[in-house]
């Protein structure tokens, strides 16, 4: 019988698909997976390290160990990636039911670890043999893991780490230096997604604009869009996450307008808008700056989706500045915005500056800041009916199965009946409704 695996994961994108990798790692090893935790032989969290919340929801979890243990005894756990790197050893003290701690350059060796560990139980390994951080400045290491769990759209890692020091972020150390991946292996692995057909590929890094940077081969982020162009023209969709402003240049918008396959959809995190504050985040870009990048993005493509984050309650933010953030918002009319309270991360620099936000006025902020971005979103997806857009069907909803779901290229959540099975298809849909964060339609074509 086959031994199973529960893995689950936390955070970002980037975080899906490392999971993807090591659960082709694992089912290689001759692990199959289970949705049922009680039944697992080994389990797996890959964690995220982003904010204090993220965190506590493993720490919850940890709590479980001891009982499934109980049950079955040569039963395995392993906490992965942020989390992993950034706590180490500590997590073998906090609780000794965790048999292995990975970090985020180590991953490509967690089913050797499984299989050393499970094959050395009763000796019981030391702690140094159950703990794999030491690669995190090393180049990505799955970029050869080919197994996919959708076969429908690809999640593709062209860069890692960050050479930003933002003063919140906690991401520097927990993914290390910046470092590219070299565009033959990007596009070896985009034309064999292509060969298998997949029609949507997102391309991940912590800071793809900066793509290139380190590199022998002449090539920035923009030519790495071209050559995907001109190398696996047959994928519909290219995506791509997260993009600093600093680096975000006409060139990019040039090229996102011109290739028929980018998605006209730029992510672009402004995280305040006050210039105070966003010098006390080290943020390297300014209000001004941002706005005016933003125009040029809209001048350059008229029709194109932009999205941010934005932090509220960062230490020493005033009402003043909470209101350049109001005014931001208003200004730069997002199609939508992940808005997050201020969390104080441990080893990050702005742990100098006093966390002295109130909790309370913390969350203040936070709903006037959502409340004003879902009445913006509400009224753009509102402008859209009567519009007929292109979507992209991945699934059909739970509660009812005539009911498919999928996204526009501005990555517009959009729902519509259909009485044959359109998942894998893109179809005309004409907009006939709008919600803050779903438009609902009619199949058209
Ligand atoms: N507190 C709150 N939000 C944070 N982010 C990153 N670090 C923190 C923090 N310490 C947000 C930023 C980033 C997004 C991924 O998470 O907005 O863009
Ligand atoms: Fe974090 Fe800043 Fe790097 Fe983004 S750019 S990952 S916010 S340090």
């Amino acid at each position: 019988m086959r031994k199973k695996l529960f893995l689950q994961t936390f955070g970002c994108q980037m975080n899906e698909r490392d999971s993807e990798a090591v659960e082709g790692l694992m089912l290689d090893d001759g692990f199959e997976k289970t949705a049922v935790i009680e039944e697992a032989d080994v389990i797996l969290y890959n964690t995220c390290s982003v904010r204090d919340h993220a965190e506590q929801k493993i720490f919850g979890r940890m709590g479980r160990f001891r009982r499934l243990k109980e049950a079955n005894p040569r039963l395995i756990v392993g906490i992965l990636g942020c989390m992993a790197q950034e706590h180490g050893a500590k997590f073998f003290k906090k609780n000794p039911d965790i048999d292995l701690v990975c970090g985020t350059g180590n991953l490509s060796q967690v089913a050797g670890l499984v299989r050393e560990i499970s094959e050395s139980r009763s000796a019981r390994l030391s702690t140094d043999k159950r703990l794999a951080t030491d690669k995190i400045d090393d180049a990505y290491g799955l970029e050869d893991v080919r197994y996919r769990s959708n076969a429908l759209k690809a999640l593709v890692t062209i860069m890692k780490g960050c050479d930003h020091r933002c003063t919140y972020c906690i991401v520097p150390m927990t993914r290390g230096r910046e470092i590219s991946r070299n565009s033959e292996s990007i596009l070896r692995e985009i034309k064999d997604l292509e060969g298998r057909g997949f029609k949507e590929v997102m391309l991940l890094g912590q800071n793809v604009n900066s793509y290139g940077k380190g590199l022998e081969e002449p090539i920035d982020f923009a030519g790495l869009l071209e050559k995907i162009q001109a190398y696996a023209p047959k994928i519909e969709r290219l995506r791509f996450i997260t993009s600093h402003p600093k680096d975000a240049h006409a060139r990019l918008f040039q090229v996102m307008r011109d290739l028929p396959m980018v998605c006209e959809h730029l992510h672009l995190p402004v995280q305040s808008g006050s210039d105070r504050i966003l010098r006390r985040m080290k943020r390297e870009h300014i209000r001004s700056w941002y706005l005016g990048q933003i125009e040029e993005y809209r001048r350059l493509m008229p029709e194109g989706a932009l999205t941010t984050d934005i932090i509220v309650g960062f230490p020493g933010e005033t009402e003043a500045d909470f209101l350049e953030t109001m005014s931001l918002i208003e200004k730069a009319r997002f199609d939508s915005a992940f808005i997050f309270q201020y969390s104080e991360r441990p080893g990050t620099p702005a742990v100098k500056l006093k966390d002295d936000i109130p909790e309370t006025e913390k969350h203040r902020r936070h709903q006037a800041a959502l409340l004003l971005q879902r009445a913006i979103s509400l009224e753009i997806n509102q402008a859209l009916i009567g519009k007929t857009v292109e979507v992209f069907f991945e699934t059909e909803s739970k509660k009812d199965r005539s009911r498919f779901v999928g996204r526009t290229r501005g990555y517009k959540r959009v729902v519509a009946f259909s009485e044959t099975d359109c998942i894998g298809a893109f179809r005309l849909v004409r907009i006939t409704g709008a919600a803050d964060e779903t438009l609902l339609g009619e199949i058209v074509q």
